[in-house]
């Protein structure tokens, strides 16, 4: 199986849920079922690492953002990804966009397996530390609940 996370930079919010599946998949032995990689809709930030602030919330966490490089979602991701998985509905109207009309997998919010009332992960970019500490307690459940269903029908 092969998942990708996208949020708008592939800085803050889709790298952080890149370092915390890829954790839970190897923690659990996975890693040669499923794939995963991250991207943003927006070009702004191709080719750098995460924001600093993203990196620091995730390593107190035990997650390691550090090979992470930002790169710009494309329409061969359609073809390669199973799941393709939303920060929020702007991300998620963006990549509607680009999806071939063939598309057999499965688009839509990543907060869809979260049980958690958000439905989507906010931007943390322009804001305190807390929303970074936010971003990553969404991303946890949601990896959670995302990993126990790809088990459960995927796998
Ligand atoms: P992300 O956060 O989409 O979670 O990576 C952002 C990063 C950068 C910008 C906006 C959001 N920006 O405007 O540069």
């Amino acid at each position: 199986m092969k998942v990708l996370f996208v949020c708008l930079g592939n800085i803050c919010r889709s790298p952080t849920a890149h370092g915390v599946f890829q954790t839970m998949v190897e923690d659990q032995g996975l890693a040669d079922s499923i794939l995963v990689d991250s991207a943003g809709t927006a070009a702004y930030h191709v080719g750098n690492p995460p924001d600093s602030r993203s990196a620091a919330t995730a390593r107190k966490r035990g997650y390691d953002l550090s090979n992470l490089r930002a790169r710009q979602a494309v329409e061969t991701d359609f073809r390669d990804f199973d799941f393709i998985l939303a920060m929020d509905e702007s991300n998620l109207m963006n990549l509607r966009s680009l999806k071939p009309h063939n598309y057999s997998g499965h688009l839509g919010l990543f907060l869809d397996f979260s049980p958690e009332p958000e439905s989507e992960v906010p931007d943390p970019y322009y804001g305190g530390d807390t929303g970074f500490e936010h971003v990553l307690n969404l991303v946890e459940s949601a990896s959670e609940g995302l990993l126990e269903q790809i088990k459960r029908e995927c796998l």
